[in-house]
């Protein structure tokens, strides 16, 4: 795998159907010609991820709405407008040109600018849509630096693009504006209350609605099993824990130290923790411990794509991941 920070390079790659991983200002993502077929399937490949879960196409600063969905609500384009380049995703009936691999097939399809400069770099260098998930195995942790991808995927990418740490460190928000009334599938990196501030009230997830690798119980895990509590619950559960057990809280909380206990603190705001969640995630697992016990935040602001990371990382496990 060839890394570094040649554009020119990461869009001929992409070009010629390759695969490259850039950074975006939440995770690092997995990427690939949202037109081509091939191209496409490559990423199931090399992510181990089912077909049938659709991906995100990332467009340039100011390209058109209109070139990528159809069926387009008002609300859509005043979220665009005031979201992008931004961690929002938004989901509309999709247009023709997306490859069908893209969308694992529904008629829907996932759109974002991302606000990452070599983000932005790579997609004007490039001139169409890149799909792409974040860029680790299925079911794991996503990355939030260009090492942790090396770790993950290796050789499997054409050309890494290195931008150094991911600014939001959460996965962009999704909301789903195909069905009439705006849907919240994914809280992210931006906060529910900006984006009801201009699209009014998000509904929640329909459960009926096809399973999608976010909305699945094991995502987002590390290797130890999780434990989320509320921060006053946290010395309890450390009580209640055997073997090597990892505190994931904030700085604020003073944690008794034991012989068996590594303590990872993040800082003590909502965005802090959402920027340090995942490369804790990945130090506590580094540092061998059985469990991680980590404190949940207060539900605002991006305290609630946190919560329901370290939720959806503490659930039951799939037996593949
Ligand atoms: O911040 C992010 O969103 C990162 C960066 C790289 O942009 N991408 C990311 O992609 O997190 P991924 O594939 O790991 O997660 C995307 C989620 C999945 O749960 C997928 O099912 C959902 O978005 N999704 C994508 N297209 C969809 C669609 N048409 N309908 C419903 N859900 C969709
Ligand atoms: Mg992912």
């Amino acid at each position: 795998m060839e890394r570094g920070t040649d554009i020119a390079r990461a869009a001929a790659a992409l070009a010629a159907g390759g695969l490259v991983a850039f950074p975006t200002e939440t995770v690092y993502g997995l990427g690939a010609d949202a037109a081509r077929e091939d191209a496409v399937a490559r990423i199931f490949a090399a992510k181990g991820r089912p077909r049938a879960h659709p991906l995100i196409v990332h467009l340039a600063p100011g390209a058109r709405l209109d070139d990528w969905a159809i069926d387009i609500p008002d609300v859509a384009r005043r979220l665009a407008a005031a979201a992008w380049p931004g961690p929002l995703t938004i989901i509309l009936a999709k247009s023709p040109r997306v490859a069908a691999a893209t969308t694992g097939g529904a008629r829907t399809v996932g759109l974002r600018v991302p606000a990452h400069p070599l983000a932005q770099q790579l997609l004007a260098a490039f001139g169409g849509g890149v799909a792409a998930p974040s860029a680790n195995r299925f079911g794991a942790v996503s990355p939030t630096t260009a090492d942790h991808v090396a770790a993950d995927l290796g050789d499997r990418v054409d050309y890494l693009l290195d931008g150094g740490a991911c600014d939001v460190g959460v996965e962009s928000t999704i909301v789903d504006l195909s069905r009439g009334h705006p849907v919240l599938l994914r809280p992210g990196g931006m906060p529910r209350e900006a984006i009801e501030a201009i699209a009014g009230p998000l509904a929640g997830a329909d459960l009926a609605a096809p399973a999608a690798p976010g909305t699945l119980a094991s995502h987002y895990a590390p290797r130890a099993r999780v434990v989320a509590v509320p921060a006053e619950g946290l010395a309890a559960a450390i009580a209640a824990e055997t073997g090597r057990i990892g505190v994931l809280a904030p700085r604020a909380l003073e944690v008794e130290p034991a012989p068996d206990v590594v303590v990872r603190a993040v800082p003590d705001d909502d965005a802090g923790m959402a920027r340090e969640l995942y490369a804790a995630l990945r130090d506590l697992d580094a540092a061998g411990v059985d469990v991680v016990i980590a404190a949940l935040p207060p539900a605002a602001g991006l305290g609630e794509a946190v919560g329901d990371r370290l939720r959806r990382a503490s659930g039951p496990r799939d037996p593949r991941s």
